[in-house]
């Protein structure tokens, strides 16, 4: 098959979440099996030529493309990785993603990404490639099948051409005035009462993506059945509940070149489940970057997260004092919501003795974190897969989760599974400040009985969560939407 992506975020180019993990790693793995991938993203100013050998394609020309009936020119260039077959293409028009940011709250946020997504299509149009499949990711290319499907109906290259779009997080919707069907230059009608595009007077761009991709999914399958709620669903429930026989949860895999103690090049010390000896000396290694003491038996607690409301950090800030009780020493990383930035401040001036904190984006130290942390905290209000744990699982860095979406999907409580003792870390289930000092306290405790302790370790780091099943089961699903597409034309 012919596979297009088409994402804001492509790790090791542009991240800002897992959203980049995952399109950094999926694409190669369906290039594995057998299968022509490109992938597209915006050409921020971090992404330079030099440190991504980026090549200008001038062969494609100065491509004019049209926001509110401006016109904006678009340049292409384009990478490849080492041992892959998988093109990356970017899309280069500096007014708007020469930025501070991936993301901004400039009031241009909504042109940005039209312009992406006009981009992805008029480049697919020089390329003359006509993929079975458009894969779409989150809200900045929401309107990618819209506009593929209506604006750009009359080209028959996209005749055949199925969109599956896949919702990473529902918290985000891309949600702007109804001005964007001028910018974008969609039928006016969508942007009506009740039109497709539509959302309580604004236009809203997963919306749109919901009832005009021929398949959608989620990144867990019980994030898949906690999004046809209300309490899940921020208010696109219902869309998806029409949709419901075209929408499916697919659990993301982890790119184990990247997420392995063993070969970890951000670590001082490999290991591996035959010999967990050297995880300590990670944690040696990162206490003393922290400047934090040193003493085996107190575990190290680490949390590596964007700081917004999603992660459960309100929890914490409801019990700081409860929570640093307990026998424990806490290393946190993250940037994000300035509320939670504060908090954590606060925290480590209160206990400095015990807390370390870094407030930034920092992918070196967060592989260091992995591998030197005993504990891994992701206490969130809602996670529609995580990869967080399932790193921590591979580095032997036991979670304490909220078991919700995928968290519910790849961590086994310990406790819960005492008589097979296949449990990987402790998880549960109510968001209270209560039900997480419970479980933070289990493992705490559980830390100081070495043989527990290293059971459930190992219990972890023999799970298998590579891309390769999740690869194909993204390849059944293109295959429904290759179908239902040719069912329509
Ligand atoms: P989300 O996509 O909601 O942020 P995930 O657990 O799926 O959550 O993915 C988060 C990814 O981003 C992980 O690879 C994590 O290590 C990384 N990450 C989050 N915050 C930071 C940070 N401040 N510095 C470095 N990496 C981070
Ligand atoms: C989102 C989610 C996270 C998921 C990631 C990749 O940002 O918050 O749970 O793992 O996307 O799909």
């Amino acid at each position: 098959m012919k596979i297009a992506f088409a994402a804001s975020e492509v790790f090791p180019y542009a991240k800002a979440g897992g959203l980049g993990d995952v399109v950094g790693a999926l694409p190669n793995e369906l290039s594995k099996l057998g299968h022509e991938v490109k992938v597209f993203l915006p050409k921020y100013n971090t992404i330079t030529d030099a440190e991504y050998k980026l090549r200008h394609l001038p062969e494609l020309g100065e491509i004019p493309v049209q926001i509110a009936g401006k016109s904006y020119i678009v340049r292409v260039y384009s990478s490849s990785q080492p041992g892959s077959n998988v093109v990356f293409y970017f899309v280069d028009c500096p007014h708007y993603f020469c930025r501070y940011e991936i993301y901004t709250n400039d009031k241009d946020e909504d042109e940005r990404f039209i312009l992406f997504s006009k981009s992805v299509i008029e480049i697919l149009q020089r390329l003359q490639w006509a993929p079975d499949i458009i894969h779409c990711n989150d809200w900045p290319t929401g309107l990618i099948p819209l506009l593929l499907r209506e604006n750009y109906g009359w080209d028959s290259l996209f005749r055949n051409t199925a969109a599956v779009f896949t919702i990473h997080n529902i918290a985000y919707q891309g949600r702007f005035a109804k001005d964007v069907f001028i910018k974008s230059e969609f039928d006016s009608k969508h942007a009506l009462p009740g039109g497709i595009a539509e959302y309580h007077g604004d236009i809203n761009f997963l919306k749109t993506a919901i009832l005009t991709s021929d398949i959608i999914n989620t990144v867990s399958e019980t994030y898949a059945r906690e999004l046809l709620t209300p309490e899940y669903g921020e208010g696109m429930n219902h869309y998806l509940s029409l949709r419901q026989n075209d929408f499916y949860g697919i659990l993301n895999g982890v790119d184990y070149n990247i997420w392995n103690p063993k070969k970890d090049k951000n670590i001082p010390f490999n290991y591996s489940m035959n010999d967990v000896s050297s995880k300590i000396k990670n944690k040696k290694v990162l206490l003393t970057r922290l400047d934090l003491p040193f003493d085996e038996n107190i575990p190290l607690i680490g949390i590596v997260s964007r700081l917004v409301e999603q992660k459960g950090f309100d929890l914490i800030n409801s019990g700081i004092d409860q929570l640093m009780k307990l026998n424990a020493q806490w290393v946190i990383l993250g940037n994000g919501q300035e509320i939670y930035e504060k908090m954590f401040r606060k925290m480590v001036k209160k206990y400095p003795k015990k807390v370390s904190v870094y407030l930034g984006f920092y992918d070196e130290l967060s592989h260091l974190i992995m591998a030197g942390a005993d504990i891994f905290l992701m206490p969130s209000r809602f996670e529609p897969c995580g990869l967080g744990q399932i790193y921590a699982l591979k580095y032997g860095t036991v979670p304490v989760v909220r078991r919700t979406g995928g968290l519910a999907d790849t961590v086994q409580d310990w406790n819960e599974s005492l008589v097979s003792g296949k449990g990987t870390g402790f998880s549960f289930y109510d968001y209270s400040l209560t039900a997480l000092v419970h479980s933070v306290r289990l493992a705490v405790n559980n830390f100081n009985n070495k043989s527990t302790w290293n059971k459930i370790q190992l219990n972890g780091m023999s799970k298998d969560f590579s891309w390769r099943k999740s690869a194909e089961k993204y390849v059944a699903l293109y295959e429904k939407a290759a179908i239902k597409r040719r069912g329509q034309t």
